[in-house]
């Protein structure tokens, strides 16, 4: 009986964020490194089925950088970077499709709809969601079918939304040419949640935020402002993969979005305990 009356105490706190959080959209990109079993991709989806059944309108975006290594590996394919960037050309792109696009993308719809919930899946081509413009290096290097987020066409997203689908999206949009681009996942993310105008954009990723200290979780920086991030980025603070999440904040930030959050993942239930509770989790980038 007492846990029962634990549980009914649970909900009553937690109805006040339900009730502020209804109808509002949030953008979740589900990091290919944070792909660890089933059971913790699971955990993940069903706090987003709870999140789409008390109302609210979370759209997922994934990656999958580390998948589509291993399979262009198996392939024979060597995985080249330059700039941080995947030399992306046609073998390779085609790599990137069938993985992001068939099997990260599928899995995701596959496992939303075991627990209960509506998704579809869909790539940045389809009904031209996300138009890409071909994009050199930083240093000026061809690297192949590689692109920038030009445009997001969100119709097809509020399509989805009236017959309350869960939308899931690989990364990857349509040329002006007709070629299929790979684009920056946490770079999609970041323009579809400036498009949609969204609530909060949230990074799940495989660290508990953005360190001082890259490797010390006990260095957490728990909220930056968006003036703050040009110093971390020259100082170094920020590198590697947080680099295009912290860009996609800002510009998120920059197109109406409220807040965004990197946080950690791998927590059990790390996108409840943001949203419904008054601590929040992880880093939080603000104007
Ligand atoms: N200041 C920092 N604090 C924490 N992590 C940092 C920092 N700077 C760089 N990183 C790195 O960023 C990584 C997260 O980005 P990464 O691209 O690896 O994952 P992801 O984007 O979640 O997954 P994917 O790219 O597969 O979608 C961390 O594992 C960490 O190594
Ligand atoms: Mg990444």
């Amino acid at each position: 009986m007492k846990e029962s009356i634990q549980k009914a105490q649970i909900l009553v706190e937690a109805f006040p964020y339900i009730k502020q959080w209804s109808g509002r959209t949030v953008v979740v990109k589900y990091g290919g490194s944070t792909r660890g079993g089933v059971e913790e991709l699971k955990n993940t989806l069903q706090d987003i089925v709870l999140m789409k059944f008390v109302g609210m309108r979370p759209v997922v975006v994934h990656g999958g950088g580390k998948d589509i290594t291993r399979a262009m590996e198996k392939l024979g394919l060597p995985s080249k970077f330059v700039d941080g960037l995947r030399v992306t050309d046609l073998p390779a792109m085609k790599v990137v499709e069938k993985v992001l696009g068939g099997k990260i993308n599928k899995q995701l719809v596959a496992l939303i709809h075991q627990l209960g919930g509506k998704a579809v899946g869909l790539s940045g081509k389809d009904a031209a969601m996300l138009q890409a413009s071909r994009i050199k290096s930083k240093s000026g290097k061809d690297i192949g079918f590689v692109g920038k987020v030009a445009k997001v066409n969100t119709a097809v997203l509020q399509s989805m939304d009236r017959e309350k689908f869960i939308p899931v999206i690989a990364p990857m949009g349509l040329g002006k040419d007709g070629h299929t681009y790979n684009v920056n996942a946490d770079e999609a993310a970041g323009a579809i949640a400036g498009a949609l105008k969204a609530e909060k954009l949230v990074f799940l990723t495989d660290v508990p935020g953005i360190c001082r200290k890259k490797d010390d979780p006990k260095t957490l920086l728990s909220t930056i402002r968006a003036r703050e991030v040009p110093k971390l980025l020259k100082n170094g603070v920020i590198s590697g993969g947080m680099i295009p999440k912290i860009e996609a904040c800002l510009h998120a930030l920059m197109s109406g979005v409220h807040k965004t959050h990197i946080i950690d993942g791998t927590l059990p239930h790390a996108l409840l305990l943001e949203i419904f509770t008054p601590q929040g989790v992880g880093t939080e980038i603000v104007p």
